[in-house]
């Protein structure tokens, strides 16, 4: 017991240091730039024989801040660099985490608790993400993870694609990859695989040609609290739509700002590192999301996320959400969301659904009964795995009937 409160003193040590020295806690970006450089030898860690992971992550921050930087802003190296310090070193457990960045066991799904329950304690103890984002019908599906971090949602969505389905991770973090590739075996048997059809890839989800996934491979791709963390989140964007197959969607979490984030906060080892200070005000990323080929952005639910005392002062009033969306990749999607009179039934077959389907904020199907529905709507759900699951009354409707009401704005 002594041990475990003498680690999380010592955690609350490095996180405190790493926050004192954070460079938010300067006022101008210029300054920074200055301060670093010229300042190498006053860094607090030099010429002691070691050094604790917060120390080593602020002298790699104050060092990396002299190569490469352009307008005394980390380049996107850099930036990623950090991120890996962050996970692969300073952020041991959930725990240490000082925000709601991890979601709680107890906000899965009934039917996810047991397939949970089958992870390995030591890939259960890394999970790191923001929310439960496991889509419905995943059954024979190939999935892939972007931020796969220690596997745990890629363990769960392995049980749900089943032997012959596939799951892919990919994360840059080596250590997260390790641990991750450790139990990769050990699941397959304790599911009762011939074979293990999970693998992970080291590697950059902005870059995923790199390690070869090639286009229209996967059916659904899934991420939980990373892409706030990328520097080029068009980039991951791009890569996601590019790899998935038409009718296949994006379904992650992640963290959003209700206002645009401050410029100075964003390099912040510690903020960036929170997913606080990557994340993209969410009017931005839908932007965004159409911009790559998206179209019809659509939220499945979203909180707040909650942020400890010691990092709101520094926030200027941001305030943040953790968020839900599913993007689909269907090509005859309308910007706006229009009614032609069409309507779907849901069947009520999804095992992980009986009664009531909830596809996103604005349409949650109960079984059997006939819903009025946008073309978008009818279009998406009839060119993706969804299909086989509903009646669809009116397909050939060209009669518009003006804007579809959806029951709430597109805010989250
Ligand atoms: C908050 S953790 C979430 C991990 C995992 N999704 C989970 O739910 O436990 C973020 C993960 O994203 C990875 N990551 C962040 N940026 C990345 C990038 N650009 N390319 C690949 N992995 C990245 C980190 O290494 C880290 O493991």
């Amino acid at each position: 017991m002594e041990a475990v409160n003498g680690e999380e003193h010592d955690m609350e040590r490095r996180l405190s240091k790493l926050l004192e020295e954070s460079v938010v806690s300067r006022p101008q970006s210029e300054e920074i730039t200055s301060k670093c450089c010229g300042g190498k030898g006053k860094d607090k860690g030099q010429g002691q024989p070691e050094r604790s992971a917060g120390e080593v992550a602020v002298a790699k921050t104050k060092a990396s801040c002299c190569s490469g930087a352009t307008n005394g802003r980390k380049s996107d190296d850099e930036l990623r660099e950090d991120i890996k310090e962050y996970y692969g070193k300073i952020i041991q457990k959930k725990e240490d985490l000082q925000t709601s960045a991890c979601c709680t066991e107890e906000k899965f799904p009934s039917y996810v608790k047991p397939l949970a329950g089958m992870v390995a304690d030591e890939v259960a103890s890394k999970f790191f993400g923001c929310d439960f984002c496991v889509p419905d019908v995943l059954e024979n599906t190939s999935v892939l993870d972007l931020g796969s971090g220690s596997g745990f949602d890629c363990f769960i969505i392995s049980q749900l694609v089943g032997e012959t389905g596939q799951v892919v991770g990919v994360d840059m973090t080596d250590s997260q990859v390790e641990l991750a590739n450790k139990y990769t075996q050990w699941h397959a048997d304790r599911f009762g695989f011939e074979k293990s059809n999970v693998t992970f890839h080291k590697g950059y989800i902005e870059k995923l040609d790199e390690i070869g996934l090639d286009d229209a491979s996967f059916d659904v791709v899934v991420s939980n609290c990373v892409l706030n963390l990328s520097p080029d989140k068009e980039a991951v964007l791009k890569e996601a739509y590019r790899v998935l197959r038409t009718g296949g969607e994006m379904y992650f979490s992640d963290v959003y700002a209700l206002r645009r984030v401050p410029e100075k906060l964003k390099d912040d080892p510690v903020l960036r590192g929170e997913c606080i200070s990557g994340a993209l005000y969410w009017n931005d990323f839908i932007t965004l999301a159409r911009k790559v080929g998206f179209t019809d952005p659509r939220v499945v639910q979203s909180e707040p996320y909650i942020v400890n005392d010691s990092l709101k002062d520094k926030l200027d009033g941001t305030t943040f959400v953790s968020t839900t969306f599913r993007l689909f990749k269907v090509s005859n999607l309308e910007a706006t969301i229009e009614d032609y009179g069409q309507a779907v039934k849901y069947k009520g077959k999804i095992f992980s659904a009986p009664s009531r389907l909830v596809f996103d904020r604005d349409n949650i199907f109960e079984a059997g009964a006939v819903v009025p529905v946008s073309r978008n709507t009818f279009r998406t759900l009839r060119a993706s795995r969804f299909r086989s699951h509903f009646d669809f009354y009116g397909c050939c409707s060209k009669k518009h009937l003006g804007p579809f009401a959806r029951s709430q704005p597109l805010t989250i």
